[in-house]
C-alpha cells in the first residue's frame, strides 16, 4: 500500500539557517489556537510562535508574566494541531527556566513532549546560558530573544527602545555572538535601533527575526493579532496592520444584534 506523498516541505530550523545563506527572509507570526494555526500554516508562514503574549492577547493581562506552562502547553498543543508544514516555536514563560537550569530543561521537556512543539524560545542572553546548554544538549532547538524582553519589564520599567546606548548594544551584540556560539537556530531581536539590529544579523550565521528591528534582519515577526488590527490601543510604531478587524468585527457583531432583535434571524432558509 503505497502512502499519498504530501505537497509542502515542512520548515526545519535547519531550513530557516538556509534560508538565512541563501539571503531568502522568513516570515513568523504568532497563534495561539487551532484556527488561526490553520490559517496561518496555509498561507505559507514560516515559524508560528507560541508567544507568551498570549497572557496579553488571550488572558487580558498586562504583561507577559502570569502565563503559566501549563496555558503554554495547552495553547501549543491546540496550534500544533492545526499546523502542517510551519515549524511551531513555543515560549517558555516566566518562572520556568530562570531559577536553574535543570529547571528550564524540566520545562522544555514538557513543553516537546506534551505540546509537540518543534522547539523553545527563551529571552535573554549570558545571563541563562547554562539552561540554553542543557536545553540544546537534550536535543531540543532552542531560539534566544534578545533586545526588549517583556518577562523583564519590571526590571526596565517602560517598554521603549532598547539598546540606544552604546554600552547596552555592546552587551547584545555579545549576547547574539554566545547565543550563535552555543547552538541557538535564531534570533528574535525585539525593539532595537535597525542600525544596530543590522550589524547583530551580519555579524552571524543564525537567522535574526526582528520586531521593530528594521529591514536589515533575515526576517520579521508580529502578533497576529495586533497585525489583523484586533488590538486597538496598542499602537508602536513598528506596527503594520494588514487589517482593521476591530471595527469589521463590531459591526458584524452589532448587525447580529440587530438581526437578532428584529427577527429578521433566521429567516426561511437558515431553518430545518
Ligand atoms: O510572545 C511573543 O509574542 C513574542 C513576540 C513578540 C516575539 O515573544
Amino acid at each position: 500500500m503505497s502512502v499519498a506523498k504530501k505537497q509542502y516541505k515542512r520548515v526545519t530550523t535547519k531550513s530557516l539557517v538556509d534560508m538565512k545563506a541563501n539571503g531568502q527572509k522568513i516570515s513568523m507570526l504568532t497563534a495561539y489556537d487551532f484556527t488561526m494555526a490553520k490559517i496561518l500554516d496555509g498561507a505559507g508562514i514560516d515559524v508560528i510562535l507560541v508567544g507568551d503574549s498570549a497572557s496579553n492577547v488571550m488572558a487580558g493581562h498586562e504583561t507577559t508574566l502570569p502565563i503559566t506552562l501549563d496555558q503554554m502547553i495547552y495553547h501549543a498543543s491546540s496550534v500544533v494541531r492545526g499546523i502542517e508544514r510551519s515549524l511551531v516555536v513555543v515560549d517558555l514563560p516566566f518562572g520556568s527556566y530562570q531559577s536553574d537550569p535543570k529547571e528550564a530543561l524540566r520545562s522544555a521537556i514538557r513543553i516537546m513532549k506534551e505540546s509537540g512543539g518543534h522547539a523553545v524560545k527563551l529571552e535573554g542572553g549570558k545571563e541563562i546560558k547554562e539552561s540554553i546548554k542543557r536545553i540544546l544538549n537534550a536535543g531540543i532547538p532552542v531560539m534566544g530573544h534578545l533586545g526588549l524582553t517583556p518577562q523583564s519589564i519590571y526590571k526596565f520599567g517602560t517598554y521603549t527602545v532598547r539598546a540606544k546606548e552604546e554600552e547596552e548594544a555592546d552587551k547584545l551584540l555579545e549576547d547574539a555572538l554566545l547565543l550563535e556560539k552555543i547552538g541557538c537556530f535564531a534570533i528574535v531581536l525585539e525593539k532595537v535601533p535597525a542600525k544596530l539590529a543590522k550589524k547583530v544579523a551580519e555579524s552571524i550565521s543564525i537567522p535574526v527575526i526582528g520586531i521593530g528591528a528594521g529591514g536589515g534582519v533575515d526576517g520579521q515577526v508580529l502578533v497576529t493579532h495586533d497585525m489583523l488590527g484586533m488590538t486597538h490601543e496598542f499602537n508602536p510604531r513598528f506596527l503594520r496592520r494588514y487589517l482593521d478587524l476591530y471595527a469589521d468585527m463590531t459591526s458584524a457583531f452589532q448587525q447580529y444584534n440587530a438581526d437578532v432583535k428584529s427577527k429578521d434571524f433566521p429567516n426561511e432558509s437558515e431553518q430545518y
